[in-house]
């Protein structure tokens, strides 16, 4: 089958880039992305593509090439589904924060919406496309759903999972190293399959386009951003370690990361990995693995997350000691409140639970962050529930701007790799502060030497 329709249901970090991109490659296929929240869909049809609802780099260029040509953002959802002959799942699955699996299985609930939805709504045959990803086994789910409340008409369900990371989601749209495409062995299967193949190879070679079964396709995704989170912890785990031994933990990823089988990508020592996939997969591997008995299995991909939260605390730890065991009433000024550089994205950045931490021992934060706002900064603690909104209100404050976010402040401390702050004026910013004047690099990224040049105490992760 041709495909000339596509719809995608959520216009969230993944849906909207993914079929910008599809909509800019493929002008001869109108893609109508819809989602239920109508502020967001506002924000994307915005006249000014630079208010669209996401940040990251290149992407306001291809909406403002395509959108109203075969690109289109709508609440009118079912229409769109009516339309479509492949409607891709792009909604967001959290981590279940109630009953069975709390706190580790994914929340399937917006699936299942989304899976009863089209049933109810098509008339003619469609390719589902789980794009959202998904405990291995949930394409099975979604076709039971289809099939026994649909009109009647046939589903093929497609696993596609997405490898974009943010602040670089355009380039990976564009040059990624393979399209994961899963289906049924049947020739319905394959015939549905070579019809999202079809799309792709619009951009992307042929030999980066790779086909499965949905299953092994499933747990690629998750597999794959597990072995990702995997290589931080560990070189999180020797960081602790160089700090003790005075190994430096930059040299040990150089010299380690030169091994062409290592390789050098993630092996930057952190303050501790963020983002709204990492952690959710790993612990959908988790809750997996435990429910067919693997425990030996689920314990030992575990071990990456209790890693993971050991290294944030770690960190609020050290600010703590340092400043002379109380932060009480001290400014600790944030510079970074994302979950990594180029994205105004803010879900599990270990800022959060920096914060909280301090401000538990009572500090006062300040924050500066180039994206993110201060209405954001504050919902991200109101959902931890430590503490009434009021109290975490009294506790942080957000600044536009940096030089006034660290003016009186007692320590600095870097959380996000914004490139922007390598370039400032650190002089002016210690003439500003409490002296002794601090800086906790939780990204390794600026230089020591002349920070402490200066008169700056610098201590950063693993040195
Ligand atoms: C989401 C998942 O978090 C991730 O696991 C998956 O790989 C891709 O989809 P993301 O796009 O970053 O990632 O989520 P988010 O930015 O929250 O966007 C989801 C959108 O779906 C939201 O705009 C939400 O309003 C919308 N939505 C949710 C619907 O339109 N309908 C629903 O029933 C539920
Ligand atoms: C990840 C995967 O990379 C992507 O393929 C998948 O589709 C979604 O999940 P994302 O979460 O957007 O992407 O960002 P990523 O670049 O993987 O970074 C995740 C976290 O790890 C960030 O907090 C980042 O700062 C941190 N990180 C990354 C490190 O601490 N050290 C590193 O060396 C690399």
């Amino acid at each position: 089958m041709k495909i000339t329709k596509i719809c995608c249901i959520g216009a969230g970090y993944v849906g909207g880039p993914t079929m910008a991109v599809i909509a800019q490659k493929c002008p001869h296929i109108k893609v109508t992305v819809v989602d239920l929240n109508e502020e967001r869909i506002a924000a994307w049809n915005d006249e000014n593509v630079d208010n669209i609802p996401i940040y990251e780099p290149g992407l306001s260029a291809i909406v403002a090439e395509a959108r109203g040509r075969n690109l289109f953002f709508s609440t009118a959802v079912e229409q769109a589904i009516d339309e479509a002959q492949v409607i891709f799942i792009s909604v967001n699955t959290p981590t279940k924060t109630y009953g069975k699996g709390k706190g580790m299985a994914a929340d399937l609930k917006y699936i299942e919406l989304c899976a009863r939805q089209i049933a109810r709504v098509a008339k003619d045959n469609k390719i589902v496309v789980e794009k959202s990803t998904l405990p291995v086994r949930t394409a099975e789910a979604i076709k039971s759903i289809l099939d026994n409340t649909g009109n009647g008409v046939e589903f093929q369900i497609l696993s596609n999972p997405e490898f974009l990371a943010e602040g670089t989601a355009v380039t990976d749209l564009l040059h990624p190293d393979r399209i994961l495409i899963g289906g049924d062995t049947t020739v319905e299967g394959q015939k549905a399959i070579q019809s999202l193949v079809d799309v792709y190879a619009n951009w992307v070679p042929a030999d980066k386009i790779l086909t499965t079964n949905v299953w092994s396709s499933e747990l690629s995704k998750l597999t794959a951003n597990a072995f990702l989170a995997q290589r931080i912890s560990s070189i999180n785990a020797l960081s602790e370690l160089c700090e003790k031994t005075g190994a430096d933990v930059n040299e040990v990823a150089r010299a380690i990361g030169m091994d062409s089988r290592i390789g050098p990508k993630f092996l930057k020592a952190s303050v501790g990995f963020g983002g709204s996939c990492f952690q959710k997969d790993i612990l959908n591997l988790v809750y997996i693995a435990k429910s067919y008995g693997l425990n030996e299995v689920a314990d030992y991909w575990e071990q990456v997350i209790i890693m993971n939260d050991h290294q944030k605390k770690r960190f609020s730890n050290t600010i703590v000691q340092t400043l002379y065991n109380t932060v009480a009433d001290k400014k600790i000024t944030f510079l970074g409140w994302a979950f990594k550089k180029d994205t105004n994205d803010t879900r599990e950045s270990a800022a959060i639970y920096v914060a909280d931490d301090l401000i538990n021992e009572q500090a006062k934060i300040a924050v500066y962050d180039p994206k993110v706002s201060r209405k954001k900064v504050l919902a991200d603690l109101d959902y931890l529930e430590t503490r009434t909104a009021e109290s975490n209100m009294k506790s942080i404050s957000s600044y536009e701007d940096a030089y006034t976010a660290c003016e009186g402040a007692h320590a600095i401390a870097v959380l996000t790799e914004w490139d922007e702050f390598v370039q400032y004026d650190w002089q002016k910013i210690y003439d500003s502060m409490h002296k002794p004047a601090f800086v906790f690099d939780g990204r390794n990224l600026l230089d020591k030497a002349a920070l402490e040049q200066i008169g700056f105490v610098y201590q950063a992760i693993g040195s």
